[in-house]
């Protein structure tokens, strides 16, 4: 275990250097719409604050050993329904491969069960982005929803998994959250 931790982003200056840094790698957001752009502490700052203007979203840095390497997100949340969906990122490219993107979900499925007090959790991606079907998986999400062709990657088009991890499954309990 990473022994990570997971911190609420309040407020649009807290975007970093590095952060930008991984959304303008290739490699990082291949399956995201992030790669289509480019990125810099301004244009970064003013989307994070349309983000935290959102009632509906929540965005968490992760760390480990107080160390900044990456982003996950709530969103689309649903009050009423008690849903909402997750998106992460591991930035840090020397930190993947280790456990931390498992750990991180198991610590914000913490969160959206003990603290949001939410049923369901889902979870969109490309179907050939396996490490974060690994990920989901070793988290206990299960295959949802199938949309045929819905992304296009390089010149082809993807499929879209929509994800579901429901309360009543097995939980995971591990790290801290502030
Ligand atoms: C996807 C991502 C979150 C995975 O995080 P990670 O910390 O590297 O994953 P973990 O180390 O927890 O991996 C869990 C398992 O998946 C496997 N795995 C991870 N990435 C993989 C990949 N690209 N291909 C195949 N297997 C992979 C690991 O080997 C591990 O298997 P094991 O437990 O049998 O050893 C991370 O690579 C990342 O942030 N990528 C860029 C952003 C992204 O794609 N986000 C998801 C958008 S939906």
């Amino acid at each position: 275990m990473n022994n990570i931790k997971i911190k609420q982003i309040k407020k649009n200056t807290e975007v970093t250097k590095n952060w930008v840094k991984w959304l303008n790698d290739k490699d990082v957001t291949k399956f995201s719409k992030n790669r289509f752009k480019k990125h810099t502490l301004k244009t970064q700052k003013k989307f994070l604050l349309s983000k935290l203007k959102l009632k509906n979203n929540l965005i968490f840095k992760i760390f480990i050993k107080k160390k900044h390497i990456g982003i996950i997100e709530i969103s689309k949340i649903n009050n009423l329904k008690k849903f909402c969906y997750i998106s992460y990122m591991i930035g840090e490219k020397k930190y993947w491969n280790k456990g931390i993107g498992t750990e991180a979900i198991g610590l914000i499925k913490k969160y959206i069960f003990d603290k949001l007090n939410f049923t369901k959790i889902f979870a969109g991606i490309y179907s050939n982005n396996k490490g974060s079907m690994f990920v989901l998986k070793k988290n206990n999400f299960k295959v949802y929803q199938r949309k045929p062709k819905f992304f296009k990657y390089n010149n082809i088009k993807v499929d879209k998994i929509v994800l579901i991890f429901k309360r009543a499954s097995q939980t995971s309990n591990l790290g801290k959250y502030s």
